[in-house]
């Protein structure tokens, strides 16, 4: 096994306080090995171990590789129009997503891979090097099983999203029968999780609960799309089902995010019953107009906080994790350290794979992600910069300059 010593790192973030200072656990002068696919050793450069090849990173910031923990890229279509109406005052409803569902039903695989190759490889170059991604944009359990299928191939993590919105001309009872039903038994085999879009113009809070509960018995992870478009039940039922996460989260009462900084009381270092994470999704809310979500109050409160994408052709139409960490900070009132860590290891905890051991849709056994520490799978992002402070600093400056994936090089 080739190993590889990255040293000069001006500014490293483990996520790990037990390696350097302060909640990133940032570490100067810093210097990483990596063997195989993990992280072998982290510490100070004048202390690091010789290894068979070595990259100086001259004096520039590394970070873990972003964990993209919420997009929907199986898809077909554009939705331009749509957008260009929003801008100019309309409000955003989820009668969009049939348009989409439309475009993805009639493309042909070999379409919807490429575009979904397009897309993660736009991903990787802004320094992503963990995806989960959804269906949704299928709605019949053919073309819901395809997108799993296809999202498989690619993605770390696959959730079935049948309960997105009621098809076009369907009758919404028969509708949630068969996702509840037939089609979650044609999905499961290919996903980790079941989401439900849990919204005024979607699913209400009776049929979000089979949705959950229905995930649970067939032994599924479950997530909620909830608060997106107005107050409402979903990151409620998220606490009270034990969600891995409850994304969007525009609108909350005090009461939702009691609950949510709740659900996290008896976890402690991975140790304890989880929570679930609340996922904000600073892209989405700026291209929807809606407010921004509460990151700060959230966090201040004692939430566990992941900050994803939501790249989407409807809401979010960006894989820039760096452009939802600078809103996140310019915007959303958190520290450069508080964005930086939502984006890589809350995103892991959002997915559950901040532990060692989980597998991928491919079936490989995987190290744990969100951290650069020993044993941690080699997910890292090089950028041109000193310090990861320049995301914000640099607003929209493409600062990526090179990225490993399970110590794999990329660019
Ligand atoms: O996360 N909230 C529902 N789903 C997507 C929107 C999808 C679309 O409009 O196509 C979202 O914003």
């Amino acid at each position: 096994m080739t190993s590889l010593l990255i040293d000069r790192i001006g500014e490293l973030t483990t996520n790990d306080d037990s390696l350097g200072e302060g909640l990133g656990g940032r570490l100067r002068d810093a210097a990483v090995v990596v063997e195989g696919s993990r992280i072998a050793w982290v510490g100070p450069a004048a202390q690091a171990p010789a290894a068979d090849e070595r990259v100086d990173a001259e004096g520039r910031a590394m970070l873990p590789g972003w964990v993209d923990s919420h997009t929907h890229l199986v898809f077909a279509g554009d939705r331009t129009a749509e957008f260009e109406a929003r801008m100019a005052g309309e409000a955003y409803a989820a009668g969009g997503i049939n348009v989409t569902v439309e475009a993805t039903r009639a493309a042909s695989d070999a379409e919807l891979s490429r575009n979904l190759t397009r897309l993660v490889a736009e991903a990787r170059r802004g320094g992503t090097t963990t995806i989960e991604t959804k269906t949704g944009y299928g709605l019949t359990i053919g073309d819901e099983v395809r997108a799993a299928r296809i999202a498989g191939e690619q993605a770390d993590s696959v959730t079935f999203l049948g309960a997105h919105v009621v098809p076009a001309g369907e009758d919404p009872e028969a509708y949630l029968d068969l996702v509840t039903g037939p089609m979650l038994d044609a999905v499961a085999p290919h996903v980790s999780a079941v989401d439900v879009f849990c919204e005024a113009g979607a699913f209400d809070e009776a049929a979000t609960r089979r949705v959950l509960e229905s995930a649970r018995a067939a032994g599924l992870a479950t997530r909620v799309h909830g608060n997106q478009l107005g107050h409402g039940p979903g990151a409620r039922l998220a606490v009270e089902h034990g969600s891995l996460s409850v994304d969007h989260l525009g609108f909350l009462e005090d009461a939702d995010i009691a609950a949510l900084a709740g659900s996290w009381a008896e976890w402690r270092d991975g140790a304890g019953p989880r929570g679930t994470v609340a996922t904000v999704l600073p892209a989405c809310d700026l291209s929807t107009r809606v407010p921004l979500a509460p990151a700060r109050r959230l966090l201040d409160d004692g939430a566990v906080l992941a900050i994803a994408s939501n790249c989407n052709p409807g809401t979010s139409y960006t894989s820039s994790m760096g452009f939802c960490v600078a809103t996140a900070v310019l915007q959303m009132g958190l520290t450069i350290q508080e964005a930086v860590r939502a984006a890589t290891l809350g995103g892991a905890i959002a997915l559950g794979l901040h532990q060692d051991g989980w597998r991928n849709p491919r079936g490989e056994t995987q190290p744990a992600i969100g951290a650069i520490r020993p044993g941690a799978r080699a997910d890292l992002q090089l950028l041109d910069a000193p310090s990861a402070t320049h995301l914000a600093y640099r607003p929209g400056m493409p600062l990526t300059t090179a990225v490993w994936h399970a110590g794999k090089r990329l660019h």
